[in-house]
């Protein structure tokens, strides 16, 4: 496995975490290369439940080199209260086990703020973000006004851009939204602590990768979110401020995108969203509610409830194609295992237009209106948690993963049966 994308091929929250973990074993380096906090990538180990934000998903595994790479939008307060959480449980995390970028953006207190200040400004329009401070971090990094990591670890020039930056922001937060503003001494001596104890992990993680990479190491990178919240592909303006997918690697991690060999995408057997904006495939009644109560579909940073609905074949095929995706792998299959029938969305009816779309039409200044057509697949309606091989799954659940496979045209690689590291099936004919 030298080089290995992992990406979500729905609106994020897909299981990336889990399978990232599981195929961690076979990597050297772990590498994020876009978001930041408002990740969060649920790995169960032995019974217990990580659920990581910033720090890769390589962390649970002894021997490996996790990376926050440039793209990653950092705040160093939400990195340390991880640390110290992972310390807590037993993995104390040194410097040759975490590398951050010095070239990445740093989330301040004032982008967590101007976060909610702007989603409150936004009323009925709002997207739901996380609140991490994720879209503020991203708009000054693209406006030339951000502080990247260097910038924090050198006095100097900390108190010129922090001061640069603070007072225009100070001028927002107090003009338009009224509030109190930043001390910017304050500030100064905050983020100089901070920057003390980030100091130890900062390096140029794109050589370093790119160097272990010639030496023959191999190097897996995680997604966060999902293609559908792409800030290009996805469904605009109500997206995350990132490239989500294999595009983001070489931008985001230093690493040319076009030597990454393998690129997997996951997706649930079902669909879920957070936040505001459209979801075709969305179940708003019973069913959507069971798939909420039996999936256990509360967001795993926020604690909101996810919006549930069924897998959408046009949306995903999509998300597969814009990726280059080689292979799939379809969690949460034992969700579904409650339902006599599954709904599978198969076509887009869109109005105004003859005949229904089964190619995502990008083209659509917003997707609301489209109106889902639905297959009905037979479901199996027993426990599949405890299969570990392809051919122990009932005859009904082994074809619905067929049937997808057909529609999507790549194979699904391995089929994930439950929370837990080893629920997991290899995909064997
Ligand atoms: P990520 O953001 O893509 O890493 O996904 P999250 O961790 O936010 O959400 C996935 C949720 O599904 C977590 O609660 C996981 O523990 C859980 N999960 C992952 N794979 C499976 C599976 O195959 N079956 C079930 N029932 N839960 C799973
Ligand atoms: P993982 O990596 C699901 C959603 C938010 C909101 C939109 C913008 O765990 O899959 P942001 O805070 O990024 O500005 O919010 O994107 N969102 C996610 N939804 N999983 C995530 O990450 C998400 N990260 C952001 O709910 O709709
Ligand atoms: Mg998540």
């Amino acid at each position: 496995m030298p080089t290995l994308s992992i990406f979500g091929a729905q609106w994020g929250d897909e299981g990336k975490g889990k399978i990232i973990d599981l195929l961690a074993r076979e990597a050297d380096y772990v590498v994020r290369y876009q978001g930041g906090a408002n990740a969060g990538h649920t790995v169960v180990v032995d019974g217990q439940k990580f659920v990581l934000r910033l720090v890769p998903s390589g962390i649970l595994h002894a021997g490996k080199v996790n990376v926050i790479g440039n793209g990653v939008a950092v705040d160093p307060l939400a990195l340390f209260q991880e640390l110290d959480e992972l310390a807590q449980r037993g993995i104390a995390v040194d410097p040759s086990r975490l590398r951050v970028s010095a070239g990445a953006h740093v989330i301040f207190d004032h982008h967590r703020r101007i976060d909610a200040l702007s989603e409150r400004w936004r009323g009925a329009g709002r997207i739901g973000t996380t609140g991490r401070g994720i879209g503020p971090c991203y708009a000054d990094k693209a406006a030339r006004t951000g502080l990247r990591v260097a910038d924090l670890l050198e006095p100097a020039r900390l108190r010129v851009r922090l001061t640069a930056a603070l007072t225009e922001k100070n001028a927002l937060i107090e003009a338009v939204h009224h509030e109190a503003p930043f001390d910017l001494a304050e500030s100064l001596t905050r983020y100089g602590k901070v920057a003390e104890r980030l100091a130890p992990f900062v390096g140029d993680t794109g050589a370093e990768v790119r160097a272990a990479w010639k030496r023959g190491k191999s190097i897996l990178f995680e997604g966060a979110q999902g293609a559908m919240l792409d800030i290009d592909h996805g469904t605009y303006p109500y997206v995350t401020s990132s490239s989500t997918g294999t595009d983001g690697i070489g931008t985001g991690a230093g690493f040319p995108a076009t030597r990454v060999e393998r690129v997997l995408g996951v997706t649930k057997a079902y669909c879920t969203r957070v936040g505001e904006g459209p979801f075709p495939s969305e179940d708003t009644g019973k069913d959507g509610e069971t798939i909420r109560e039996v999936g256990n579909e509360f967001g795993s940073v926020t604690g909101r409830p996810r919006r549930c609905g069924w897998l959408d074949l046009v949306a995903l095929r999509y998300a597969l194609d814009l990726n280059g995706a080689t292979g799939l792998v379809l969690t949460n299959l034992d969700v579904l295992s409650v339902f006599d029938e599954i709904p599978v969305c198969v076509a887009y009816d869109v109005p105004g237009q003859r005949g229904p779309l089964s190619e995502y039409p990008a083209h659509l200044p917003d997707l609301a209106p489209v109106r889902p057509r639905f297959e009905r697949r037979p479901g199996w309606r027993s426990d599949i948690g405890g299969a570990r091989r392809f051919a122990e799954l009932p005859k009904a659940a082994r074809d619905y993963v067929q049937w997808v496979e057909e529609r999507i045209g790549i194979p699904i690689e391995l089929v994930s049966v439950g929370p837990e590291r080893e629920a997991v099936v290899p995909r064997t004919a």
